[in-house]
C-alpha cells in the first residue's frame, strides 16, 4: 500500500471551461510528487513538490493564479506538517514569493516558530535567499477578470476557487501534508484563512494519518476540520468515514462546504468533498486515480503518463 500520495486542486464549483485544466493539473502534480516517493524520497519532499507544481500552475488558486484581495493584490497562505515530530511551518498574507509552500517548509525547518506573517515572513524569505518575484507575475488575466466582476465586499465567499494541497505516506510510514492558497477573492487585506492554521488547513500525525483541507476557510477554522478528521480516525474510523464525518459536521454545525484529502499510515486514502466538485488525484502501486464530481473515480497506469 505504501507509498501513497493524494492531492487536491480545491473544492468548489469549477466552471465548465476549466474542468479539463483542473483535472490535468492535479494529475501532473500527483505524478511529480509520486516520482519522488518511488525514488525513495520522503513524504515531506513529495507533498512540497506536488504543491509547488500546483502553485506554479496558473489554473489553481495558489502561487501564480491566486485570487485577488479587495485591493486587487495577491496575498497567499501556506502550511506544511510533518507527522513524525508533529512539526509544522506556515506563512500567511505573503506577497512576492512564487512558492509559499517552500517558505512554509523553511519556517518549520529553520525557525523555532510555526507561523510567520506578511512583512515578517517576507523578511525571513529574504534572509533565507528565497527569490522575490514581481507581484504582477503572480496575477493571471483570469484572476484579474474575476476580481473586476466581484467588487462587492460581501462577495468574497461567493464562487470560490480552490486551494491546493497534498497528503502522503512514504515507504518508511512517515505522514506529511501541505496546503497552499490565494484565499478568497475580494477578501479584506490581511485576511488569513484556514490554510495557515495548524489543524484547520492541514494536520499530520504518523500515528493516525494526515489531512489537507480546502473550502470555506472561516468554517474550516471554526471546526478545525483537519484535526477533527484525525480525531475521528483516532477513534477508529477509516480515512474515508472520518473525512465524511468531518465534512458533515462542518456543514451541519456552521453551514460550511469544503473538501479534504486524507491518508492513514497504512496507505488507505480518501478524497471527499461536500462542495459540488473537487479536483483530486491519488497515486499508489503505480496507478493514478482521479476525479472531479461526487463518486467519480477514473484510474490509469502511471507508466502511461510518463
Ligand atoms: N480554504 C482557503 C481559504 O479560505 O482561504
Amino acid at each position: 500500500m505504501l507509498p501513497v500520495l493524494v492531492v487536491h486542486g480545491g473544492a468548489g464549483q469549477i466552471p465548465k471551461e476549466r474542468v479539463d485544466l483542473s483535472t490535468a493539473g492535479v494529475r501532473a502534480a500527483v505524478r511529480g510528487g509520486y516520482t519522488i516517493l518511488q525514488d525513495g524520497g520522503s513524504a515531506m519532499d513529495a507533498v512540497v513538490e506536488a504543491v509547488t507544481l500546483l502553485e506554479n500552475n496558473p489554473d489553481f488558486n495558489a502561487g501564480r493564479g491566486s485570487v485577488l484581495n479587495a485591493k486587487g493584490e495577491v496575498e497567499m497562505d501556506a502550511i506544511v506538517m510533518d507527522g513524525g515530530a508533529l512539526a509544522s511551518g506556515a506563512v500567511s498574507a505573503v506577497r512576492d514569493v512564487a512558492n509559499p509552500v517552500q517558505l512554509a517548509r523553511l519556517v518549520m525547518e529553520r525557525t523555532s516558530h510555526t507561523c510567520l506573517t506578511a512583512n515578517g515572513a517576507m523578511q525571513f524569505a529574504r534572509a533565507m535567499g528565497v527569490p522575490e518575484v514581481l507581484p504582477e507575475s503572480l496575477v493571471t488575466d483570469y484572476a484579474r477578470t474575476l476580481w473586476e466582476n466581484t467588487l462587492d465586499p460581501d462577495d468574497c465567499h461567493a464562487g470560490k476557487m480552490g486551494t491546493v494541497g497534498a497528503v502522503a505516506v512514504d515507504a518508511e510510514g512517515n505522514v506529511a501534508c501541505a496546503t497552499s492558497t490565494g484565499g478568497t477573492r475580494n477578501k479584506m487585506e490581511g485576511r488569513v484563512g484556514d490554510t495557515a492554521c495548524i489543524g484547520g488547513g492541514a494536520y499530520a500525525d504518523n500515528k493516525v494519518g494526515g489531512v489537507s483541507s480546502t473550502g470555506d476557510g472561516e468554517a474550516i477554522m471554526k471546526v478545525t476540520l483537519a484535526r477533527l478528521i484525525v480525531i475521528y480516525m483516532e477513534q477508529g474510523h477509516s480515512a474515508e468515514r472520518a473525512s465524511n464525518m468531518g465534512l458533515a459536521y462542518m456543514k451541519e454545525r456552521v453551514g460550511g462546504l469544503g473538501g479534504v484529502v486524507t491518508v492513514d499510515p497504512e496507505g488507505n486514502w480518501a478524497a471527499r468533498f461536500s462542495s459540488p466538485q473537487m479536483s483530486w488525484a491519488a497515486a499508489q502501486r503505480n496507478r493514478i486515480y482521479y476525479g472531479l464530481y461526487e463518486e467519480e473515480r477514473f484510474t490509469q497506469s502511471i507508466d502511461n503518463l510518463r
